[in-house]
């Protein structure tokens, strides 16, 4: 059993205060009945709970997708820093944590969740689950750029796995190139169009396997995952 306000602020979702404003107002429905009051208990495995026309799913565990703005940390919590998990009601962030990490100037596609099974599922470089990312570069690409991304670049830590690039088009003396890696080595987008003559002023997330960043979420912004896209890695 599970308070109300509470199912309605993690499987809308929205903060707690947002859920109570929702309740007064008598726009939540359970079982056919409009309820009120917060404190209220139901099973989240048979009730149907229907919150301005929308039925809730009741969703085991936490999966959101957010575009992570610049000047954001990949991390719960942080002493310097803005961290993504501050960007999520206080009812819930503490909860969850970042799949993976972006730098603090990469924007988009960054999963949150309570589910380390699930985290493991997409960040594991052994699931080979490609990340696609877009970058602004200056320079000049290689022309070999693909073939030595499909080949693998020996860096002095690591070797990378292989990785494609794509050359998107070109703008203002600035060129755009989409690259596939199924790793997370820090920085690692970006030291591999360094070593194929590129240098990248902005970095974006744009998928990660075939789950895609929802274009309607502005920086900052999140919503949580569909069943299609949980279907993905579940
Ligand atoms: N590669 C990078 O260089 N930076 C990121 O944020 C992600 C991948």
């Amino acid at each position: 059993m599970i308070r109300l306000d509470k199912y309605v602020s993690e499987n809308l979702p929205c903060a707690r205060s947002e859920a109570k404003k929702l309740l007064a107002s008598g726009k939540v429905m359970v079982d056919g009945s409009i309820i009120k009051n917060g404190e209220y208990k139901l099973d989240e495995n048979s009730a149907e709970v229907i919150c301005g026309g929308k039925v809730l799913k009741s969703v085991k565990g936490l999966y959101y997708m957010l575009n992570k703005p610049e000047g954001v940390v990949s991390a719960v919590t942080d002493k310097e820093h803005k961290t993504v998990n501050d960007l999520f009601p206080k009812e819930f962030n503490k909860k969850i944590f970042p799949v993976g990490r972006l730098d603090i100037d990469t924007e988009g596609l960054l999963i949150m969740t309570d589910d380390g099974d699930f985290c493991h599922r997409l960040v594991s470089p052994k699931k080979q689950v490609y990340k696609t990312y877009v970058a602004k570069c200056t320079g000049e690409l290689a022309r070999d750029a693909a073939e030595i991304f499909k080949e693998g670049i020996s860096f002095k830590d690591f070797t990378t796995k292989p990785a494609e690039i794509e050359f998107l088009y070109e703008k203002d003396g600035f060129i755009f190139v989409e690259v596939k890696i199924c790793e997370g080595r820090f920085h690692q987008v970006k030291r591999m169009l360094h070593h194929v003559g590129a240098d990248v002023v902005y970095l974006k997330r744009t998928a990660i396997g075939d789950i895609l960043l929802d274009e309607k979420l502005e920086p900052g912004q999140y919503r949580a995952l569909t069943e299609e896209e949980l279907a993905i890695f579940k």
